[in-house]
């Protein structure tokens, strides 16, 4: 795919252009009225569900309301916020040390690790070879946990020392996270407790990390760190910043911003789970805005299929008066379509429609 060799025009980083101390951000970052955060009420309530996952090791009673409150926040939202996740704390805190230290180090030394199109890894700006684009406020740092045969420390930072070290220890536990939480939407969905792993090709899932880093904004009100856009990959699990709110969800024709609890970590359901579920459950639109005052870290962790595995519609939640809703496809030939055109609310998802 050779638009994907190279990045269309030359890469300008966000921090760069924050750190420049301009007063007005360039036209290219300008969004059209109507997708601008000013042009919406920013609703501020109701908030997404948050669900105390100590409940599936208690009694059976406490387990399935556990699953049950999972399933209503999934039908309602697509998203709620995880406590008592098992995730280390301290891990938590050392993980986002690490990459606040990254984005505090000299351009230089980050740029050695500056991606391409083709695979994303690594630090960038912009998603999409879209010549022209309007961009988006923020960096990020994109890296492959899974599957091993990709995984390539190498391409992770070197500094801070305890970067790759940090993120692989963060990686094994958020894998384990995601694990538990596949098996309780598989449950929700009415299906066997690892079906839905099943369906995901089994032991050979794929897990990447994306790392956010939204710096301050001189006129946050025209523009947005991340335009809207469903998740492409199975499931996504957002350490927010501990500080400064900036993601919204989708609700209707409001964008309700979430108010992240403190030590959760948000979840929310991705393309290829609305595939799999016959759209029982949906992905559900996000963005981020930024603002003037302080700049934001987000670390977005994505549990995906195995890449080349078709995913479609199981089964058992297809019916006659539910016919499939969508084409099998790899998340291979699925994930082609954002890193080409980058953030497209759910355009893709849409397009995927069996006729
Ligand atoms: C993402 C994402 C939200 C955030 O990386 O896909 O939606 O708060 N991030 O940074
Ligand atoms: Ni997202």
């Amino acid at each position: 795919m050779d638009c994907l060799q190279e990045w269309p025009e030359p890469v300008v980083h966000v921090q760069a252009l924050s750190d420049s101390a301009l007063t007005t951000i360039p036209d290219l970052y300008i969004k059209p009225p109507s997708e601008r955060p000013s042009s919406d009420k920013g609703v501020a309530t109701p908030h997404i569900p948050v669900i105390d996952l100590g409940g599936l090791a208690e009694g059976a009673a406490e387990c399935r309301a556990t699953i049950c409150a999972v399933a209503d926040a999934c039908r309602s939202w697509g998203f709620f916020q995880v406590v008592n996740h098992g995730v280390s704390p301290d891990l938590v805190r050392k993980v986002r040390e690490v990459w606040r230290g990254f984005f505090r180090l000299p351009m230089a030394e980050k740029q050695a690790y500056a991606n391409n199109p083709r695979t994303y890894e690594g630090y960038g700006s912009r998603v999409g070879v879209e010549k022209g684009a309007i961009l988006d406020w923020g960096d990020y740092f994109y890296l492959h946990l899974l599957p091993e045969s990709i995984k390539n420390q190498d391409k992770w930072p070197a500094l801070p020392s305890s970067c790759r070290q940090t993120v692989q220890e963060y990686g094994d536990e958020m894998v384990k996270l995601c694990g538990t939480l596949m098996k309780v939407l598989s449950i929700s969905l009415g299906l066997d407790v690892d079906q839905l792993q099943a369906a995901f090709g089994g032991d050979d899932v794929g897990a990447c990390l994306r790392v956010n880093y939204y710096p301050r904004c001189p006129q946050p009100e025209l523009t947005l760190g991340l335009s809207p856009h469903s998740d492409p990959g199975g499931l996504t699990a957002l350490l927010a910043d501990d500080c400064v709110k900036g993601l919204q969800v989708r609700r209707g024709d409001d964008w309700v911003t979430v108010q992240p609890v403190a030590g959760a970590f948000i979840v929310n359901i991705g393309d290829q789970i609305q595939i799999l579920s016959n759209a029982k459950y949906k992905s559900v639109e996000h963005r981020v805005t930024v603002n003037a005052a302080q700049e934001r870290l987000s670390l977005a962790f994505f549990y995906n299929p195995r890449s080349d595995w078709p995913i479609a519609p199981v089964g058992q939640l297809v019916t006659p008066q539910r016919p499939p809703l969508y084409q099998a496809t790899t998340f291979d030939e699925y994930r082609m379509h954002v890193r080409k055109n980058g953030p497209t609310g759910k355009t893709q998802v849409e397009s995927l429609k069996a006729i």
